[in-house]
């Protein structure tokens, strides 16, 4: 038989496989929330504008709740005969109120049902990636305000660079995780414009209030032009844009956890709640969250390059082809709202070395760039020379098997005469770590501001 909501042209239903690629019910019930809201609002306003009678529209108002918590309970019979949640849920309503269901669609297509419903999905997705990166930023800030002062290397190439503390580089992470927040936010802002009303494409020729639904639904405006209102997937690429770039960030936190947790870094240790073991090696203290987090961005990533193809060639207005659009999106939502939940506990337990991190920073030389910086404020040298002339000593430290600090002033002489005692004040770690007093520098009183900061602005 044809298709009830559809099928008055069709004297034969369609073929199985064509029932199979066509039905998108089996993810699209997701929407069901979005879906039935947005049928509510839509009922209020055909009532309020009298294109249905206010008993009609009472009774699609009540029917649909009634489906809200069938749906809810378990109950409710998704059919694929019917295709998708819009159909699903309007085959209900018709079971439940009889005729009346039918003048719900008046003035409205699936294609600006599925936008709005989708529209409304992904901003509730915005405010969720907003509330679990404001729950990992405020779990990174108490971590770094308690390791302030916990010295440790820096690293540009991997390799040791200057000395740093804990703190700073956890609130480096803080910014980052920020400007993550704000562009969500942004996204959000932009696309909280209700496309409702677009009907199939041209708009409705019934008196619509466009501006009745859209309040109604928490939208700042309607959609401008009816066309775009149906044929736009922007708001969901730049959902996946931000939620790409943020599983970018975890990412790096991750590998950085990987790394700080082996039995050579022993910087951190997770804490046993987000450790594994391994079946064989008993010694073993596997970082598994922080390694599948470090995994997601592909899937994250995967699903916006998915949606920008399935885009890109579409013709104005709507093709089938954007039914497409929503597996992507529910997974990279899900998978990100996983991972920021899961870091947000791996930064909350994690338990600093602090001793390991200060043996390890001050390996490798780290204060050399602090000893050129003495030799130019103390002896008047041009930073190049001094660089040098450093060079030299870093050399000589190195035949020798030893560290900057540990050089005799008679050696440190032998590279530059007027190099005195003073000298050996900037090569400890500590005090090339308080120096850095610029703002936005690793000094502990520059950490600890940078805490304030993020304190005063999370309230
Ligand atoms: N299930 C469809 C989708 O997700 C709903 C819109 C269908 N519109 C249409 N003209 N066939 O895109």
């Amino acid at each position: 038989t044809s298709n009830a909501m559809w099928g008055g042209r069709f004297a034969a239903g369609p073929d199985a496989i064509m029932e199979a690629i066509n039905a998108s019910i089996s993810f699209d019930r997701r929407l069901y929330a979005e879906d039935i809201e947005g049928s509510r609002a839509h009922a209020a306003m055909l009532a309020k504008a009298g294109i249905v009678s206010d008993k009609d529209a009472e009774a699609i108002r009540e029917g649909l709740l009634t489906i809200k918590s069938e749906i809810e309970a378990g109950e409710f019979e998704y059919s694929t005969a019917l295709e998708d949640i819009h159909m699903n849920v309007e085959a209900r309503l018709k079971a439940l109120i009889g005729e009346a269901a039918g003048r719900l669609h008046t003035g409205r297509s699936r294609n600006d049902q599925v936008a709005l419903d989708f529209r409304l999905w992904t901003r509730g997705q915005c405010d969720a990636a907003i509330e679990a990166l404001t729950k990992l930023i405020r779990a990174l800030v108490a971590r770094a305000e308690e390791c302030a002062d916990a010295v440790m290397p820096g690293f540009t190439h991997l390799q040791v660079a200057q000395p740093v503390t804990f703190g700073h580089h956890l609130m480096a992470y803080v910014e980052m995780f920020g400007r993550d927040l704000s562009r969500f936010a942004d996204a959000r802002t932009r696309m909280n414009e209700s496309p409702l009303g677009a009907a199939a494409l041209a708009g409705s020729s019934f008196p619509l209030d466009r501006d009745m639904t859209a309040k109604a639904l928490g939208f700042d405006r309607p959609m401008a032009n009816s066309m775009d209102a149906v044929a736009d997937r922007d708001f969901a690429l730049e959902y996946l844009g931000a939620a790409s770039i943020c599983a970018m960030h975890l990412s790096r936190l991750a590998e950085e956890m990987v790394i700080w947790s082996t039995a050579q870094f022993r910087f951190v240790a997770m804490g046993d709640a987000w450790s594994t073991g391994s079946s064989i090696m008993p010694q073993k203290r596997n970082p598994d969250a922080a390694e599948l987090i470090r995994g997601k961005i592909g899937r994250i990533l995967g699903a916006q390059v998915a949606l920008f193809t399935v885009m890109k060639g579409l013709p104005m207005t709507y093709g089938k082809d954007m039914q497409e659009d929503k597996e992507q999106v529910f997974d990279a939502a899900d998978n990100l709202l996983l991972s920021l939940a899961a870091m947000e506990g791996m930064v909350a337990t994690m338990v600093p070395n602090r001793e390991s991190m200060r043996a390890s920073a001050a390996l490798g030389f780290s204060t050399a760039t602090d000893l050129a910086d003495w030799l130019v404020r103390e002896l008047g040298l041009p930073f190049r020379e001094a660089h040098h002339v450093t060079g030299a000593l870093v050399a000589k430290a190195e035949d020798k098997g030893c560290d900057l600090p540990d050089l005799t002033l008679e050696e440190m002489r032998e590279a530059h005469e007027g190099i005195t005692e003073g000298v050996f004040s900037v090569l400890g770690v500590e005090n090339s770590v308080a120096s850095r007093r610029v703002y936005g520098g690793t000094a502990p009183e520059q950490v600890r501001a940078q805490v304030k900061r993020w304190k005063d602005r999370l309230g």
